[in-house]
C-alpha cells in the first residue's frame, strides 16, 4: 500500500514516515530539502530497517508535480506536510508563504483528483482558532481572523480542501489541527533540526542547556495564568505522527463520516512556559539560565485542545507525557552535538 508523504524529511513528516513504515506502508517521500537534510533519510532507515523512496522535488514546479503523479498513480493516500512554518518569517515575507503553502497545496490537490483513491491528509494548526477564551477549544469553535500570513495559509488551506470536497465526492480528506509538537524519536535518530536561532520554546531550551545559546527569554511573566506565563498544549511528535497513520487508515477503510473532517491533535492538557522549563530541569538535572522578559507580539495567552472528537471518533489519544517529550528532545540535542 503506497503512501506519498510531502515534506517527509521535515520534523513531523520524518516521524510520520517512521510510523507508517512500522505499520507496513510503502512510503514515497517528496521533499525540496529547503528546511530539511538528506541525512534524515538515514535516520529513518536506521530506525525502521527500510529505506523509503525519496524524490527531490519542489512542489512549486507545477509541471514536475504533474509528471510525478503520472509516474506514481498507484498512490493510495497523500499526507501533505510540505510547507513553511515560521510565524515571524511569514510576516516579513507573506508572498513566499502564500506561494509555498497555498500554491503548492492547489497543485498537489489537483493531482490527487486524478488518482483512483483520493485520500488526503492536511497539516493544519491550532493557530486557526486565534485568540480564544474557550478552553479547552473544540473543533466547533469559530475560526478567527489569522494573526499572521502563516496562520492564514492554514485557514485558506482548510477552505481550499473543504470547497473541493463539496464538489468532488470521491475526494476524502482530513485536516489535523496540531497543537504544539515537541520532542524527538526515542532512538534519537531523528528529531527537530531548526535552522538558525530557534523560534520555538523547546529547541531554544535544549540549545541553551547545551551551550549554543546563553539564555532563554521567557516571553511575558504577567499573563493572567497561574504563574504568569503563557499556556500551550505540548504534544509529543511521536504521538502526533501516529495520529496521521490512524487518520489515513480511517480514510482507507472508508470509516469517515463525511468526506471532509477536522480533528484537534493535542493532549488536552495545558502547560505553562515555566512548567516546561521545570520539566526540563527535572529530567536533565541541569539548571536552565532563563529570564522573564516582555511579552512577544502575537502570542495567545492560553490554548489547549478539547480532544473528545479525536479520542472517540478518530480513535486516537496522546499516550506520552510532557516529561517523555522533554526527555527525548534533550537526548536528541545531546546526540546532534556529539
Ligand atoms: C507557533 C504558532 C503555531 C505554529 C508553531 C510552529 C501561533 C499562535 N502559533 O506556536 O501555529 O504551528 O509556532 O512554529 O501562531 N516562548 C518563550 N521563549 C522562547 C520561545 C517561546 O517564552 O524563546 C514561549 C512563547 O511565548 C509561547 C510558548 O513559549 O508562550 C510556545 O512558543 P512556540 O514554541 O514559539 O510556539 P507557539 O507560538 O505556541
Amino acid at each position: 500500500m503506497k503512501v506519498l508523504v510531502t515534506g517527509g524529511l521535515g520534523y513531523i513528516g520524518s516521524h510520520t514516515v517512521v510510523e507508517l513504515q512500522n505499520e507496513g506502508y510503502e512510503v514515497i517521500i517528496i521533499d525540496n530539502l529547503s528546511n530539511s537534510s538528506i541525512e534524515v533519510l538515514d535516520g529513518i532507515t536506521a530506525i525502521t530497517g527500510i529505506k523509503p523512496q525519496f524524490v527531490k522535488l519542489d512542489l512549486k514546479e507545477k509541471q514536475q508535480v504533474e509528471d510525478f503523479f503520472k509516474r506514481h498513480n498507484d498512490v493510495r493516500g497523500v499526507i501533505h506536510f510540505a510547507a513553511n512554518k515560521a510565524v515571524g518569517e511569514s510576516v516579513e515575507n507573506p508572498l513566499m508563504y502564500y506561494e509555498n503553502n497555498v500554491n503548492t497545496l492547489v497543485y498537489v490537490l489537483k493531482e490527487v483528483l486524478s488518482l483512483k483513491q483520493q485520500n488526503f491528509i492536511f497539516s493544519s494548526s491550532c493557530t486557526v482558532y486565534g485568540q480564544t477564551d474557550q478552553l479547552p477549544i473544540s473543533e466547533n469553535a469559530p475560526v478567527q481572523a489569522a494573526q499572521s500570513p502563516y496562520g492564514n495559509t492554514k485557514q485558506i488551506g482548510e477552505e481550499i480542501i473543504m470547497d473541493t470536497c463539496k464538489v468532488k465526492p470521491d475526494l476524502n480528506s482530513i485536516s489535523l489541527r496540531y497543537f504544539n509538537p515537541i520532542g524527538a524519536h526515542p532512538s534519537a535518530k531523528i528529531g527537530e533540526l531548526p535552522i538558525g536561532v530557534p523560534q520555538n520554546l523547546v529547541p531554544f531550551i535544549t540549545q541553551t542547556a547545551i551551550g549554543i545559546r546563553t539564555q532563554l527569554s521567557v516571553f511575558g511573566g504577567d499573563y493572567p495564568t497561574s504563574d504568569g506565563t503563557c499556556i500551550r498544549d505540548y504534544i509529543h511528535v511521536v504521538d502526533l505522527a501516529k495520529a496521521h497513520v490512524i487518520a489515513l487508515k480511517r480514510l482507507l477503510d472508508q470509516k469517515n463520516k463525511t468526506n471532509y473532517e477536522v480533528f484537534n491533535i493535542g493532549t488536552g492538557k495545558g502547560s505553562s512556559v515555566l512548567e516546561v522549563v521545570n520539566s526540563f530541569e527535572k529530567i536533565s538535572g541541569k539548571n536552565l539560565n532563563y529570564k522573564i522578559v516582555d511579552r512577544r507580539k502575537g502570542d495567545v495567552i492560553a490554548i489547549y485542545a478539547e480532544t473528545k472528537k479525536a479520542n472517540e471518533i478518530l480513535g486516537w489519544k496522546a499516550e506520552l507525557t510532557l516529561d517523555d517529550a522533554i526527555g527525548s528532545a534533550w537526548k536528541w540535542e545531546q546526540r546532534i552535538n556529539n
